[in-house]
């Protein structure tokens, strides 16, 4: 059966920034067959980060994560294809780069599990919320 078109939230995290590799990001989504339906820079509040991380609230690693997703700026975007959310987490690796598998940009440019480069939806009902918090209002181009 064809796979569904659909939209997944990606971030590169201030740490990404930092090191100069949104373009390395970009390339390798474009090449992996996204369309980048929405892209912008955002400079989290401590607040949005919350907010945006709203269900890891509670978790031991909660204040260092909204800490350093608020320390610098990241780039947002949405990116559409078929089965966007899990081709994009294949594509970042797992979350912590010591157990990414190789070629996957987590474990090509991440430095420990908070500091991981990459962010991506992990559900469709995540991928709204998500969408929403950062392009809410916006008109996406389909
Ligand atoms: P992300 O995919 O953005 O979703 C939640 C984030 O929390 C995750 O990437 C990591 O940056 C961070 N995270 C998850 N597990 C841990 C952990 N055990 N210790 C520190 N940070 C974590």
């Amino acid at each position: 059966m064809a796979q569904q078109v659909q939209r997944t939230l990606a971030i590169v995290k201030p740490d990404g920034v930092e090191q100069r590799v949104v373009g390395k990001v970009v390339s390798r989504i474009e090449a992996e067959g996204f369309r980048i339906a929405a892209i912008r820079s955002a400079r989290l509040s401590k607040a949005e980060a919350e907010g945006f991380y709203a269900v890891h609230r509670g978790k031991p690693f909660f204040a260092s994560l909204t800490a350093f997703m608020s320390s610098g700026p990241a780039v947002v975007m949405v990116l559409e294809r078929e089965d966007a959310i899990a081709k994009w987490r294949e594509v970042m690796g797992a979350t912590n780069p010591a157990s990414a598998a190789p070629g996957t940009l987590r474990k090509e440019l991440a430095t420990s599990v908070e500091r991981n480069v990459v962010h991506g939806s992990d559900a469709p009902e995540t991928a709204a919320f998500e969408i929403a918090y950062f392009f809410g209002g916006v008109d996406l181009i389909g």
